[in-house]
């Protein structure tokens, strides 16, 4: 047989790294925490990758009144404090001499016009070659008035085959009407297929596993409906508090915060059928038809759960209550925690309940898919040796711990037939040599090179509003909230609604 011979030059290669074409990053909110956190060092790691053109340049945009040697100056402290793959002087100076900053207020015609002239110096000194993508790192409020000024300025339109894209960041609106608005403004500047939105979970590699598992295996997809699987528990806790987030998460809460947008985004990746291919007009299309078979049960008041973290213990530390945080009125009903039931009115998931659980505060920082099985029909030993025995169980821990875990009933040496769960582990980080990348090093990179798969379209976002809109209403009509002690599992609430069904949570 002749050898296969593989042709490196080919762009189609798919083994060769995507590197960014010749561009320009402009951000918005740039002395934000989310930039100097986690964009900075996703951009100055992907560029330690090798994956962003010689030619990238970063411009920052704030009302700060920095020299270009201050701007320098944090976001080196940025990159040198977040950075993944180590601080490294060349990578430094080739990403410093690409660096500007424009200072000036969001509404500052001025401003834009100062942008303007430095993403034409960029094309010309640079060589970004017209190609610029804007990232409004800022709270949604802001929008429209940003995407208006970038429109006067001509900002986002392009010459032939260059790109203006805008990224944004959620939370994509407050509920459907408002996440509707919000889109008609962008999208009188932008094309759809020039919007990127983030859901930063989608960048996260065991967040893809979950595709790979179920599509790139034979094993799991015949169990993986309604005739076997019991339940599933996608569970998001964290063990910290709010923070410094006061003036974001007041208001927001739990639901708004991370059930709208990375775990309705987990179920769809858990529950969709198959895409036909991995774009991302073939995966909104599974996921779309998830978000719009999910139904929420008629009680509301016994299918769903929140509450608010009290003062007291984490840790070994004294923790103050939400309601004393700085900056939370002591009045506020924002919930820490939320809880709620689902179901996908599919025949592959008819009655199987999707139980989902987000909160601040909770016993450890753990995010993972938890798909419970039925039990067996009939066991054929007998009960008195049967000790311990549970339900097969399958775990995609997103993080921290990344991998999978199998839990089944084995049986235990010695002379009695004696059955006890077991478990059986995958770990990333036993697997594979190399270290994840950070999941705003994948997002940022495939905005650049224009890679939609990851990023959520406007409908799964509206679907998702949809879903959750009836629950928050209700939660608004039912007034006081639960306290839950720091390090707990959340409120009562949450426990009395998996024993109404006979089941309870998973302690991960
Ligand atoms: C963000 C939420 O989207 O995700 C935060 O706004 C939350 O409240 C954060 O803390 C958690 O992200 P990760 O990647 O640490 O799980």
């Amino acid at each position: 047989m002749p050898t296969p011979t593989v042709n490196l030059r080919d762009p189609q290669d798919r083994r060769l790294p995507r590197i960014s074409p010749p561009c320009g990053l402009v951000i918005f909110g740039i002395t934000g925490d989310l930039a100097r956190k986690k964009l900075l060092p996703a951009v100055y790691d992907l560029a330690n990758r090798g994956l962003l053109n010689p030619a990238f340049a970063l411009t920052g945009f704030a009302r700060r009144d920095w020299s270009p040697a201050d701007f320098e100056n944090y976001v080196r402290e940025a990159i040198e404090k977040g950075t993944r793959t180590g601080f490294d002087e060349r990578t430094w100076n080739q990403l410093r001499s690409g660096l500007r900053f424009v200072s000036g207020t969001f509404n500052d015609p001025e401003a834009y016009r100062r942008l303007a002239d430095t993403v034409a110096e960029l094309d010309d000194t640079r060589g970004t070659g017209g190609n610029h993508a804007f990232y409004l790192s800022i709270p949604p409020s802001s929008f429209p008035l940003v995407s208006q000024r970038l429109a006067e300025t001509g900002l986002n339109q392009r010459k032939g085959k260059e790109f203006r894209r805008v990224i944004i960041e959620k939370p994509f609106g407050h509920d459907l009407a408002s996440a509707r608005l919000l889109s008609d403004v962008v999208s009188q500047v932008f094309d759809e297929k020039d919007v990127f939105r983030i859901d930063h979970y989608l960048g996260k590699e065991t967040v893809q596993n979950i595709l790979a598992i179920r599509f790139a295996n034979t094993m799991f997809e015949p169990l993986w409906n309604a005739n076997y699987v019991d339940h599933v528990q996608i569970t998001m806790a964290e063990d910290i508090g709010i923070g410094t987030r006061a003036g974001y998460y007041d208001g927001i809460g739990a639901a708004r915060d991370v059930i709208q947008n990375h775990l309705l985004q987990l179920l769809a990746l858990t529950a969709m059928e198959e895409p036909v291919r991995f774009t991302q007009e073939a995966l909104r299309v599974e996921k779309e038809k998830i978000l719009s078979a999910v139904r929420l049960p008629e009680d509301l008041d016994a299918s769903s759960a929140r509450g608010q973290y009290a003062a007291g213990w984490q840790g070994g530390t004294q923790v103050a209550a939400f309601l004393e945080e700085e900056g939370i009125p002591a009045d506020s009903t924002t919930e820490t925690f939320a809880a709620v039931k689902l179901f996908i009115d599919s025949r592959r998931w008819a009655h199987v309940p999707f139980y989902l659980r987000a909160g601040k505060r909770l016993g450890k920082r753990v995010t993972e898919i938890a798909v419970v099985f039925k039990r067996a029909a009939h066991v054929p030993f007998e009960n008195s040796e049967l000790t311990e025995s549970g339900q097969n169980v399958l775990v995609i821990r997103v993080q921290p711990d990344e991998g999978m875990t199998l839990k089944f009933g084995a049986k235990v040496p010695g002379t009695e037939m004696q059955v006890r769960d077991v478990t059986m582990d995958f770990g990333y980080g036993h697997a594979f040599t190399e270290d994840s990348p950070e999941a705003y090093e994948r997002l940022i990179l495939d905005a650049l090179v224009g890679s939609a798969p990851l990023f959520p379209h406007q409908r799964e976002v509206e679907l998702s509003w949809q879903i959750l809109d009836p629950i928050l209403a209700h939660w608004e009509r039912t007034g006081a909230l639960e306290q839950y002690p720091p390090g707990s599992w959340g409120p009562a609430s949450a426990h009395d609604m998996m024993a109404r069904d006979g089941r309870a949570w998973r302690l991960p």
